[in-house]
Formats: C-alpha cells, sequence, structure tokens
C-alpha cells in the first residue's frame, strides 16, 4: 500500500514516514521546504533502511499533485502540510488561509480526481479554544480563538462536508496535543530555524546556550504551580498513531475523530525541572507577564484512540526531554554550530 504523505520532511510527517515504513507501507512524500530541509529524507532512509520518492513542491499546485498522482498509485494520504505558527497567522491571516485551506481544496480535488478518498488529518488540540472542563473529549464545543485555529477547524470542516457529499470519502481527523521529543536516533527530530513559539524548542535552545534565557510565561495561572500545563506527547508515539490511522481509513468509510495525548498534563515548571535533571545542563529561566491567547491547561481523553485504534502512548516524559535534548546535540555537531 502507498501512502502519500503532504508535509513529510516537517517534524511530525518524517516521524511518521519512518513509522509507516517500518510498518509495511510505501512512502511517497511532498513538500515544498518551507519549515524543513530535504536532508530529512535521507535521514528517513538511513533509519529505515527503504527508499522514499519525494517530490519538492507545494499542495497548493495542482499540476504538481496530478502529477505525483498520475506517477504513483496512491492508496491514502496523510495532510500534514500546513504554516503551524500562532502568532505569524494573527500577523497573516491571509497567507495562512491560502496555505493551510488552499492545500487541502487543491489536495482533495485531485484525490477525487484518481478516486484516493482516504485521507488522515493533522488537526491540533487548538479546534477546543478555552475548554470549559478538562480532560477534553472529541464531542467538547468548538471554538477558534485565532487564523491557525480557525484553518483547522475549517479543514475538518471540508473534509466532513466531502463525506456527507460522497460517502465513499473516509476520513480520519486526528487532534494532537503537544508533540514534543525526537526520534531516539537523533537524526529527525524539530529543528525551528527562527526564535522558537513553543515551549520545549524553546527550552533546548536555551540548554545549548543558543538563546540566553527561558522566558516563563505567568505564573498566577490556575494550575498546581501556578504556570501553564500541557498534555505533552513523544512524537514517536504520535506517529505510530498515524499508522494506526491509516491502517483503519483504509479499511472503512466515514469520518472520525480522534484526540492524540497521554492525558497527563505538566506544567512548564515541572517541565524545565525534568529536563534539567535527565540531560544534567543548566535551563536559566525568569518569570514574565503571560502570552496573550494561553489558557490554564489543556490535556486530552484519549479513550476513544485506545478503543477504536488500539493506541495509547507509551512514551514518559523523562524520555521526551531526553531525546528531544539528543537530536539538538547530534544535529549541533554534526553541523558544526
Ligand atoms: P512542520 O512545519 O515541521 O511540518 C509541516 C511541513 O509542511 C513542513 O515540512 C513544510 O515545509 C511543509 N509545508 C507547509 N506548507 C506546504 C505546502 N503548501 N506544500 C507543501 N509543503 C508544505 O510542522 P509539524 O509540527 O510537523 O506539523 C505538521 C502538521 O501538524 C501541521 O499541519 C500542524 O498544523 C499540525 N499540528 C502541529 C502541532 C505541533 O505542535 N507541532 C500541533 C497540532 C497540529
Ligand atoms: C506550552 C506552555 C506557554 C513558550 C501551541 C499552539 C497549539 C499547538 C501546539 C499546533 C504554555 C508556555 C511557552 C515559552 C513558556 N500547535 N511557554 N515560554 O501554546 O500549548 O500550543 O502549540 O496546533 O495550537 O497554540 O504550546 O509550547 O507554545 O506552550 O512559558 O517560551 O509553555 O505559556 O503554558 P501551546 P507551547
Amino acid at each position: 500500500m502507498k501512502i502519500l504523505v503532504t508535509g513529510g520532511t516537517g517534524y511530525i510527517g518524517s516521524h511518521t514516514c519512518v513509522e509507516l515504513l517500518e510498518s509495511g507501507y510505501e512512502v511517497v512524500i511532498v513538500d515544498n521546504l518551507c519549515n524543513s530541509k530535504e536532508e530529512v529524507v535521507d535521514f528517513i532512509k538511513e533509519i529505515t533502511h527503504k527508499d522514499v520518492t519525494f517530490y519538492k513542491g507545494d499542495v497548493c499546485d495542482k499540476k504538481l499533485m496530478q502529477k505525483i498522482f498520475k506517477e504513483n498509485k496512491i492508496d491514502a494520504v496523510i495532510h500534514f502540510a500546513g504554516l503551524k505558527a500562532v502568532g505569524e497567522s494573527v500577523e497573516m491571516p491571509l497567507y495562512y488561509y491560502r496555505n493551510n485551506i488552499g492545500s487541502t481544496i487543491t489536495l482533495c480535488e485531485v484525490m477525487n480526481e484518481y478516486n484516493c478518498k482516504k485521507i488522515v488529518f493533522s488537526s491540533s488540540a487548538t479546534v477546543y479554544g478555552s475548554p470549559h472542563k478538562l480532560p477534553i473529549k472529541e464531542d467538547f464545543p468548538l471554538e477558534a480563538t485565532n487564523p491557525y485555529g480557525r484553518t483547522k477547524l475549517y479543514n475538518e470542516g471540508i473534509l466532513n462536508d466531502l463525506y456527507v457529499a460522497d460517502n465513499n470519502w473516509s476520513v480520519a481527523l486526528l487532534r494532537y496535543f503537544n508533540p514534543i521529543g525526537a526520534h531516539p536516533s537523533g537524526l529527525i527530530g524539530e529543528n525551528p530555524n527562527d526564535i522558537p513559539n513553543n515551549l520545549m524548542p524553546y527550552i533546548v535552545k536555551v540548554a545549548t546556550k543558543e538563546l540566553e534565557i527561558l522566558n516563563i510565561f505567568g505564573n498566577d495561572y490556575n494550575t498546581k504551580d501556578g504556570t501553564g500545563v500541557r498534555d505533552y506527547i513523544h512524537v514517536v508515539d504520535l506517529a505510530k498513531a498515524h499508522v494506526k490511522a491509516i491502517d483503519e481509513v483504509l479499511k472503512t468509510k466515514g469520518v472520525d475523530i480522534y484526540n492524540l495525548g497521554t492525558g497527563h498534563g505538566y506544567s512548564v515548571l515541572e517541565i524545565v525541572e525534568t529536563f534539567k535533571k535527565v540531560n544534567k545542563v543548566d535551563v536559566p529561566y525568569q518569570i514574565v507577564a503571560r502570552r496573550a491567547g494561553d489558557i490554564d491547561a489543556c490535556y486530552a481523553d484519549a479513550t476513544y484512540a485506545k478503543e477504536k485504534l488500539h493506541w495509547e502512548a507509551t512514551k514518559e516524559i523523562e524520555e521526551m526531554c531526553q531525546d528531544s535534548y539528543n537530536f539538538a546535540i547530534k544535529y549541533k555537531n554534526k553541523h558544526n554550530n
């Protein structure tokens, strides 16, 4: 079975390609490299000892997408390609709508054309906005609090509408909580070019002394120690869930929605302290004002994924912190900076 992975050289996409290949699937990647590097394709091959077909290009480019479907008999698609920086989406909403929604429309048009109607989509816990209670279940009310979140909500709606119009579609909407960590090989991981927005990549850059100090956004939240609580999930666990979702969409029809998290919440201070302890490294920090739009706490009820996909996260927070740092050190040594 051949799976097209859009955004396959990105952070979550690359780990998913590894898991797909190791589960016996063939993989075709399309990525325009706007937030990743082509060398990732070689790292995926190095880890798995398997071959991968790579197309450099934009999912919004219909001719390219038609060429990919013409040259490969695609059985299903995992659609990761998208822009993901919340703050940037507020500054450049049209860029986000064009890229994140335009890519889905073009992709689905071409999938229809080639009668490939099985898709797994990268959604996000951001679609729950400020949850009224915890843990979060898939049927909680949905709310977008920024353009990025709105692109996720619209895309979910588009894919749902496709199924309503044509019951041959099979759609899995995966709502990720906070992915961190890296492949244990240290070959692939998260590697933002700019100053990171997210907590773990920021901690890593402070630990490697590329950044001076971690700013902790507020210690007056209604949480165990006043700092924000999130459901951090190891990216390899997350990647494995995609293989289960692909197995499922290949054999069913309809729309299914899954929360992908561990079900446990950790505070910013707990993450920093664990990172320091397991990696034996200092992470200086200071408490600063809250970041606009942040919520107190967010963690998943992932029971449905366990029941339906027979998947659950297995990796603990210590391993997540170790693997994040291990990748950063290896990457730094390799690139000599
Ligand atoms: P990433 O930026 O590492 O990967 C996305 C990849 O898509 C990149 O390689 C980028 O070059 C590519 N891309 C973007 N637009 C494209 C286009 N139009 N055509 C072709 N390639 C394109 O991000 P990630 O963390 O791996 O996230 C993958 C998906 O998961 C995204 O849709 C993101 O919104 C979603 N998601 C991520 C998180 C997270 O915290 N990382 C949480 C929830 C959901
Ligand atoms: C985690 C905690 C911050 C950075 C975002 C998106 C969400 C999803 C995942 C894509 C919070 C605190 C952070 C820092 C800090 N992405 N923090 N100092 O905000 O839960 O979710 O990424 O879909 O849509 O909104 O993740 O890693 O940015 O923050 O104190 O430098 O760390 O306040 O409590 P978040 P995050």
